[in-house]
């Protein structure tokens, strides 16, 4: 049965979409129009994750690996094809409303404020349909004004927003009723860069201030390096790493970033595996070929880091 000790319980998830085979052509869409040749997609394959109240959580992955249909169902918008999914203790598909309460969601950029109103007014209706109590409210906003700049905001309709502060908006839309789970859904992307500064440090202080357990997805090592402790990395619907991002780091301890600036190219970045060769030897090496002009050496980033991890999995399954 649940257990309420986590806040989302995953165990061998499987969601599999049942599409259409596609043929080209005029006389392929409409032949597409009577067919019955389907195939079955398998979009989340077997996963399992345990993850506490309180944690934030990367879900990191590829294009189509997963993510998005990984956070319908944990929303409940989805039905696991196989599998059993508990958030807060209850399975999201079966109740839907319950769930609803408990979460909030933010889906890329696509807002569920109310376009043409204020935002306050947006706040005020989620008020009432969430029956959140006057003085929860109050000091939501309280806590909003001190970790946003909310009050050039409050007044403006979603529709005269930038998409910097529509996305900002629908963040504190998503945490006005103090749910206990938070999905974000690549929210930083198309940001620039100090709007995306600006949403790391409010999800980070409204995760400190209410224990919000957060789980998002992004491309932005940025977001990962500033929010998540803890990531998953998703690949073809599998879960290919779950740990701390310091592990990782320590896993790929052995590799350093070596920026070159070389006399013809430039900078080159190139990624060292001490364990197999060391940064002096790759020095005089370009030093022979192309002359340096300058160098820098970092650890490995965690940009890197993922990129490694992709590969390797990529090799695996080739
Ligand atoms: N409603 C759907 N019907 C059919 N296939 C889908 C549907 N939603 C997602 N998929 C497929 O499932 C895979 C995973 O998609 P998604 O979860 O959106 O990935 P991500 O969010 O990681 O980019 C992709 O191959 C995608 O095409
Ligand atoms: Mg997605």
């Amino acid at each position: 049965m649940s257990e309420e000790s986590f806040a989302i319980e995953m165990k061998n998830v499987v969601k599999e979409f049942k599409v259409l085979n596609r043929h080209e052509g005029l006389a392929g869409s409409i032949r597409d129009l009577f067919s019955r040749d389907y195939k079955i997609v398998t979009a989340v394959d077997n996963i399992s994750i345990n993850i506490k109240h309180g944690e934030i959580v990367g879900y990191l992955g590829p294009n189509g690996a997963g993510k998005s249909t990984t956070i319908k169902m944990m929303t409940g918008v989805l039905e696991p094809t196989r599998g059993e999914i508990f958030v807060n203790g209850t399975v999201p598909y079966k109740n839907r409303t319950r769930n609803a309460e408990n979460i909030g969601v933010v889906f890329g950029q696509r807002s569920q404020l109310w376009w043409s109103l204020p935002l306050i007014e947006s706040f005020n209706l989620l008020k009432a349909i969430y029956m959140i109590p006057d003085g929860d409210y109050r000091q939501m906003l309280e806590l909003y004004r001190e970790l946003a700049d909310i009050e050039n905001l409050l007044h403006k309709p979603v529709r005269q927003m930038s998409l910097g502060q529509r996305t900002l908006s629908d963040i504190l839309a998503a945490f006005l009723h103090n749910p206990k789970i938070v999905f974000l859904d690549e929210p930083t992307i198309g940001l620039d860069v100090s709007m995306k500064a600006k949403i790391r440090e409010l999800i980070k202080g409204l995760n400190k201030e209410k224990n919000t357990t957060v789980i998002l997805t992004t491309h932005d090592m940025g977001d990962v390096d500033a929010l998540c402790r803890r990531i998953v990395i998703i690949d073809h619907g599998s879960m290919i790493y779950d740990n701390d991002i310091e592990h990782l780091k320590h896993y790929f301890g052995s590799y350093r970033t070596l920026r070159l600036n070389l006399v013809d190219e430039g900078w080159k970045e190139i990624i060292v595996d001490e364990s197999k060769t060391d940064v002096m030897s790759v020095i005089a090496e370009y030093q022979k070929k192309n002359g340096v002009k300058d160098m820098k050496l970092e650890d490995i980033s965690t940009e890197e880091v993922i990129k490694k991890i992709y590969e390797q999995s990529a090799t695996r399954t080739a």
